[in-house]
Order: structure tokens, then C-alpha cells, then sequence
């Protein structure tokens, strides 16, 4: 058989944690529904453990710092711009639902890595935004309710892309296949057969609410747009009936079809579709983008067998890293 070559993204080291506060988020997948789901459409969607933001609250020397690796600037419970404002917020949030009065903390240090790439469909700032929740929970010794922090975080997700329907945090903070449907809690996909997942990543980097925009942009203006969105609504239900029948040349069909709608809707780059189609042709049942798109990761499903192949072909097609992930 053959193997995929050693993952780039596995030999990322991780920041431990160092104090008793810690909290922990993966990265994410979306099979199915991105883009639809901002219109109510249900989505499918997956942790992706190979890749995961951490963070930890340790005694600080003046207020409320939060940092985070790859930012010079820190930002404080004050911090209502900037790239760090949306963890500014949560963190403001997460306190208020906790009933800490912020005056009366004693001085705090919120530290965040992540070996998730920002901008890669990879739900990078879900992830942050949730492991920074959960590290406050845990440093206070409070209970984090699953809804609680799914509110706390999809409010970040709007500040950082215009708009969310809450599918990355839910995703982010899963810990197996979901159904994801906005203002409803995940419903969790039961597997009988394994998934076997090669991600890899185009280097070509987008951020989300331009995405958005230009999705919204074209259904105002063009019907033939409302329908390939509407078309894509309707692919994670037959997703989630193949899922659970174990169909999985079915499942990897419907990964073809929903690439092919987010390429029409000009969501796709000739790297990703190069990519996607050298996954097809070293025998991966289907391969699409995951995420808001514009740049980003292709991820294939395959039968374990072909997974090497699979990652090959996609490194010649360009690929800058390739994992490969299975579920469960
Ligand atoms: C981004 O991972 C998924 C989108 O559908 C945006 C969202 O649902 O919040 C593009």
C-alpha cells in the first residue's frame, strides 16, 4: 500500500499548556453545505484533530492581556479593533455569562497558538476564539455549557467575517461528524464505516467575508447563482443518507457535485480544481474545497488504499501540505 508522504502539518509543534486554564479547539472540515448553510441549508461538517488552537490563562502583571502567537500586539478586555477584537469580545462575553466583574479580576494573561493556517477553510479563528472560551471556563472552575459557548463564539465569527452561521465553532468544537443547521444545536452523524480523508492545502490563503459577500452579491443579481446556491442546499441531506448507509462512491459523488456549484459560483481557483481532479484521478472517490473557499484546502475521500496515491498526485498538482485524517 501506498502511504502519504510525512504530513507537513503533523511535524507543527504544539504549545503545551502551562497552566491549570487551559482549552483546546481542532481545526474543521465542511463536506457539505458551506455557503448554503448562511442561508439556512443545513451543512456537513467535521473536527479536523490533525490541526488545533490552544490557549491558557496564566497570572498577568496589569489587567486583562490577551496574546496570541503571530500578533506583536496584545490586545485588552478594552480592544474593540484590530485583528484580535473578535477574542477581545468573547473573552468580554464569556466573563459577562460567568458573572465576573472584570474590575475585580486580579491580573490575567490570555496566551493562544494554533498550528491551524489563518485563511485556509481550516475554521482557524472558530478554533482560537473556542479554546479561549473554554480556557477561561476552566480557569474560573465554571461549567461551559455547549450552547453557551456556541453563542460566545458564532459572535466572534460575525466580528471577524461580517457574518456566520455558527457552522466553524460548532465544527471546531465537535468531536465527530456533525449536521449543522444555523440557530439549531448540532446533530451528531453516526458512522458505521470509516472515513478516510486526505486534506491538503493550495497556499493559496482567502479570507471568509469577502467570500460571503461575493455569494451574496451574485444571488441579488442572478438567478442561475440562487439556483446553483439552492442546489448546494440540498447536497448534505443526501450526504448524511449515504453517510449512514456506508455508501461512500455515493458520498464521494456528492463531495464532485458540491465542487462543482462552488466553482460556479466563482468560489474555486485552477489550483483547487487542479488539485481536486488529480485527488479523482489517483482514485479518491470525490474531492471538493472546504470552507469559504477562494484559496484554501481540497479535501479528498478515498479508500485507505489509494490515500498515498491520493496525496501524491495532489502534491504534483501543488499542494503545499498534505494530511491525512480518518473518522472515526
Ligand atoms: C465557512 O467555513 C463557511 C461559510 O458557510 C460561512 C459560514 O457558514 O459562517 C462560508
Amino acid at each position: 500500500m501506498n502511504t502519504p508522504q510525512e504530513p507537513e502539518w503533523l511535524a507543527f509543534t504544539e504549545a503545551q499548556p502551562e497552566a491549570p486554564g487551559d482549552g483546546r479547539a481542532f481545526g474543521k472540515l465542511i463536506l457539505a453545505g458551506e455557503h448554503a448553510v448562511v442561508y439556512g441549508h443545513p451543512a456537513i461538517a467535521a473536527p479536523l484533530p490533525a490541526l488545533s488552537a490552544l490557549a491558557w490563562v496564566v497570572p498577568g502583571e496589569e489587567g486583562v492581556r490577551i496574546t496570541s502567537e503571530g500578533y506583536s500586539e496584545a490586545a485588552t478586555l478594552e480592544t474593540r479593533q484590530g485583528p484580535l477584537a473578535p477574542l477581545a469580545e468573547a473573552a468580554r462575553d464569556a466573563l459577562a455569562r460567568m458573572g465576573i466583574d472584570p474590575v475585580a479580576l486580579p491580573p490575567l494573561h490570555i496566551q493562544l497558538a494554533s498550528t491551524i493556517p489563518a485563511g485556509s477553510g481550516l475554521g482557524s479563528s472558530a478554533a482560537v476564539t473556542v479554546a479561549l472560551v473554554r480556557a477561561l471556563y476552566q480557569f474560573f472552575g465554571f461549567p461551559l455549557d455547549p450552547t453557551i459557548l456556541q453563542e460566545i463564539a458564532t459572535e466572534a465569527e460575525c466580528i471577524v467575517h461580517g457574518t456566520s452561521s455558527g457552522v466553524d465553532p460548532a465544527a471546531v468544537s465537535a468531536t465527530g461528524p456533525i449536521r449543522f443547521r444555523k440557530g439549531e444545536a448540532p446533530h451528531p452523524i453516526p458512522l458505521t464505516t470509516s472515513l478516510h480523508l486526505v486534506v491538503a492545502d493550495s497556499g493559496e490563503r482567502c479570507a471568509t467575508a469577502p467570500m460571503v459577500r461575493k455569494v451574496r452579491e451574485a444571488i441579488e443579481r442572478d438567478p442561475e447563482a440562487q439556483k446553483t446556491l439552492d442546489a448546494l442546499g440540498v447536497i448534505a441531506p443526501r450526504m448524511e443518507s449515504a453517510l449512514v448507509a456506508s455508501d461512500l462512491a455515493a458520498v464521494g459523488t456528492l463531495m464532485n457535485e458540491a465542487h462543482a456549484g462552488l466553482a460556479r459560483l466563482g468560489l474555486s481557483t485552477p489550483k483547487l480544481d487542479a488539485m481536486a481532479q488529480a485527488a479523482r484521478n489517483a482514485g479518491a472517490w470525490g474531492a471538493k474545497l472546504s470552507g469559504s473557499g477562494g484559496g484554501g484546502v481540497i479535501v479528498a475521500l478515498t479508500p485507505r488504499e489509494k490515500a498515498g496515491a491520493v496525496a501524491q498526485q495532489m502534491q504534483e498538482a501543488g499542494a503545499t501540505a498534505v494530511t491525512y485524517t480518518r473518522i472515526p
